[in-house]
């Protein structure tokens, strides 16, 4: 009869292990028993960026990367991106279950009462040189943000985690809007809160002299980028939010910390470079000669790849079919020839399909984004909000769930040994 346990013998000594398999992971702690002699620490596993490791148990959003299937709280993130709103999708990360109408109409209207920073966090964002990345400022401003609500550190009490829950989603908007505001040298434009959620965004961002012309359609397409980007599990961000967060400090600066993690061009910040490398390409007589590069190593297909997706990320897919919508009301954005050419060259390429490298949800975004008006290095903070609320979900379910303690990780030490301590005079 099969049994839920791995049998492990230790070849060194001779002996054997039964070690418990649930959910198709062994627990790594189970391996500390296998040791050589009594004063042997025991078996450790190596695992560099975690790539056979699971951190956490969650219960809020599920991949199938073979399969490219994306879910949150079980419904598939074609459906949320179809008939759901941003705020909406955001209560269901964080609470779990999608709201009736009164649960979404409360939580709507709490968003909407904190939208407003403290006028000192312009004074902060005033500070930056004109040409500061609009990431960095929104890094800073964040991490700030604990130093006017010194409450925030009460992280145990359920009802102060929900305010500062609720002021992360409604102020990351609007400390964002001042952050493209700084850069153009315009002033600040405060939220309007007759406006929804994202018609408040956009009015901040582009407002100018209190005309601005909103465009449904184009609205509707941030709304729906930024749901595709609300949650992707244990990515790179999320990880920094749980890790920092599970040293117990305040939100805010758990979630500074993901969003350092998303300015990076390996994670968020790929959206940037996207758009750097179609103009470095130029033209698509250029194309080959660009796959040339990336094949033999001294380029990587920004856009391209994945460590969970090992075909067609579904979140592009939808991408694509928003950019559509978007040129239909902007006019055709140029670069999207040099990208549909691209990607139709990789994927009958031998090298990426060797690989399983197809295109990420960062491929097409900055094309749209660059349609509506947003400057390249602004790219990374459209992601930014929309991934608050998964950072937040996975912020709280951390803090609530029995297994988590402080992120502590082993390492193996491969420095010198002991050795006496040398005078300047003498090295
Ligand atoms: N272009 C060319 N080759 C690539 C690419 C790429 N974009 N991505 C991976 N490869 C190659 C690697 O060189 C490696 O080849 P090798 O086996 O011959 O050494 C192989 O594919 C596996 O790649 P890894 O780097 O080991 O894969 P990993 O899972 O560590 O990296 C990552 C995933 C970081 C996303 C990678 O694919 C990448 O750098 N992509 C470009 C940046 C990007 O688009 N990031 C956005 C990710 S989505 C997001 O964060 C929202």
């Amino acid at each position: 009869m099969s049994k839920d346990t791995l049998s492990v013998t230790d070849n060194r000594t001779g002996r054997s292990y039964e070690l418990p398999v649930s959910e198709g992971t062994i627990r790594a702690m189970d391996l500390r028993q296998i040791k050589t002699s009594d004063d042997d620490f025991g078996l450790m596993t190596y695992d560099p960026a975690f790539m056979n490791t699971a951190s956490c148990r969650s219960a809020i959003t599920f991949i199938d990367g073979e399969r490219g299937i994306l879910r949150y709280r079980g419904y598939p993130i074609e459906q949320l991106a179809e008939r759901a709103s941003f705020l909406e999708v955001s209560y269901l990360l964080i609470h779990g279950e999608l709201p009736t109408r009164e649960e979404l109409d409360r939580w709507i209207e709490e968003v909407r009462y904190h939208t407003y920073v403290h006028t000192n966090i312009t004074k902060f964002l005033e500070g930056f040189r004109y040409d500061a990345h609009p990431m960095g400022m929104l890094l800073g401003a964040v991490g700030a943000l604990s130093t006017f609500y010194p409450d925030a550190k009460h992280i145990h009490d359920p009802a102060n985690r929900h305010l500062q829950m609720v002021r992360l989603l409604a102020k990351l908007p609007t400390i964002a809007a001042f952050a493209f505001r700084h850069s153009r040298g315009l002033p600040f434009v405060f939220p309007d809160n007759g406006l929804d959620y994202i018609g408040n965004y956009v009015n901040m961002t582009f407002s100018i002299g209190g005309r601005h012309q909103p465009n449904k359609v184009l609205q509707r397409a941030l709304e729906i980028l930024l749901i595709l980007h609300a949650d992707h599990e244990q990515n790179c961000s999320t990880s920094a939010v749980r890790s920092v967060g599970s040293s117990h400090v305040d939100p805010f600066s758990a979630v500074s910390a993901g969003i350092a993690a998303l300015y990076g061009p390996l994670h968020g910040g790929a959206n940037e470079a996207v758009l750097l490398m179609l103009d470095e390409i130029g033209e698509k007589k250029n194309i080959p000669a660009f796959i040339e590069t990336v094949k033999q190593g001294s380029d990587r297909l920004m856009g391209f790849g994945h460590r969970v997706y090992k075909s067609y990320d579904p979140r592009a897919t939808l991408v694509k079919k928003v950019a559509y919508e978007v040129f239909e009301q902007t006019g055709l954005n140029p670069k999207l020839e040099i990208a549909l050419e691209l990607e139709r060259i990789a994927l009958e390429d031998e090298y990426f399909i060797k690989r399983k490298l197809y295109p990420n949800v960062d491929f097409y975004s900055g094309l749209i984004y660059q349609a509506m008006g947003y400057p390249t290095d602004y790219f990374t903070v459209l992601f930014a909000i929309g991934r608050t609320p998964g950072w937040l979900a996975q912020w709280q379910e951390m803090l609530l769930d029995k297994d988590q303690k402080i992120s502590r990780p082993r390492q193996i030490y491969i420095g010198e040994g002991k050795r006496e301590f040398v005078p300047i005079e003498r090295r």
